[in-house]
């Protein structure tokens, strides 16, 4: 089964052409991410334009690399939400137009759902599992019992992790994404005195970053508008550590408490490699298996979306025209 993937929540617009639901024949990325740079952060309405004006060269050259006429593909998969609005209607509009045009069905997908399917786009993967979501958007644990079934375990109460990243990066005058550079800057950090936590909260699965921004922010200010290079690595050092050391103790708490020894893992804050190391040391002592995406896979991406439609539409068919995008 061929299926064309397209996602739009946010500030890339990407297409692909997956086959049964994990063989990759092309996947196409374009950003609007250098528009938004000089704002400091994505702004909704620049977004929504470029989905506009990217769209169509995306799917062409998708379907172009895969070697796919339009004739043959089975099904059109496309991110429902959650996301910006304009940004996600431009994607769904333009999947139920084409679903309409060559009389194939269509399907809509959840982006944080698919977010854990990535993954599995390049191993074999076998549920039940407990999925952690580090995005710019979310910061969520689910408990999965089959790719039908999400449920969710703990979430942010208010920032999510990469968008911390990105304030963090701000508040220390680095440009957007910050996620990137804080990473960057932390490895350079050499014996620094620097500590952050991440606040307590009732719900043991549940996430709060909003304090820790805070933290940076007075230790920023604390340097009456004199930061060295010295204070960002000790900085960037001390926040990656904080914001590592409790998302890596709920994810095993999550997986301890659903009696699994499988952790997969999906979000653009992935491909961090402190992240990676300190999950796998964890993981290593407790026996249990972590599945990462592919670099090419953390990010957001159209092949993950086609790749989670293979089996909803297996157990569930086609959406309906009538289906409305859902933004939260
Ligand atoms: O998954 P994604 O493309 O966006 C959402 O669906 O929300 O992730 C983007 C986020 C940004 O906040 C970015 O700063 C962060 O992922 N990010 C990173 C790294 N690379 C991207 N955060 C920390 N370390 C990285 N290496
Ligand atoms: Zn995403």
């Amino acid at each position: 089964m061929i299926i064309l993937g397209i996602e739009t929540s946010c500030d890339e617009t990407s297409a692909a052409l997956v086959k049964n639901g994990s063989y990759v024949l092309s996947n196409i990325v374009a950003s609007s991410l250098k528009l938004h740079r000089k704002y400091g952060g994505v702004i909704p309405e620049i977004a929504s334009r470029a989905q506009l004006e990217y769209i169509q060269p995306v799917v062409s050259t998708a379907l172009k690399e895969a070697k796919i006429k339009i004739k043959d593909i089975d099904l059109i998969a496309v991110t429902k939400g959650p996301g910006l609005g304009g940004s996600l209607l431009i994607g769904l509009s333009f999947a139920k137009a084409l679903s309409f045009a060559i009389k194939k069905p269509f399907i809509g997908i959840d982006h944080i759902q698919a977010h854990l399917y990535a993954p599995a786009l390049s191993q074999k993967i076998k549920p039940p599992f407990v999925g952690l979501v580090v995005s710019g958007g979310h910061t969520s644990l689910f408990f999965v019992k089959n790719f039908l079934s999400f449920k969710l375990l703990g979430h942010t109460v208010d920032d999510a992790i990469g968008e911390a990243f990105d304030k963090v990066a701000k508040i220390m005058g680095l440009a957007y994404p910050g996620g990137p550079l804080v990473e960057k800057l932390a490895r350079r950090c050499k014996n620094s005195k620097i500590r952050f936590t991440c606040g307590r909260l009732d719900r043991k699965l549940d996430f709060s970053f909003s304090g820790i921004k805070t933290a940076v922010l007075y230790k920023v200010n604390s340097l009456n508008g004199k930061i060295s290079f010295r204070d960002k690595t000790g900085i960037a050092h001390a926040f990656q550590e904080a914001v590592f050391d409790d998302v890596v103790k709920k994810s095993l708490l999550a997986c301890e408490s659903k009696k699994t020894k499988r952790l997969v893992i999906g979000g653009g804050v992935a491909s961090n490699m402190r992240f990676r190391q300190k999950l796998m040391q964890a993981a290593l002592k407790n026996r249990i298996k972590i599945y990462f995406p592919e670099h090419n896979y953390c990010l957001d991406n159209a092949a993950m979306i086609a790749g989670l439609a293979y089996h909803l539409y297996k157990k569930m068919g086609g959406s309906k025209l009538s289906m409305q995008i859902e933004p939260t």
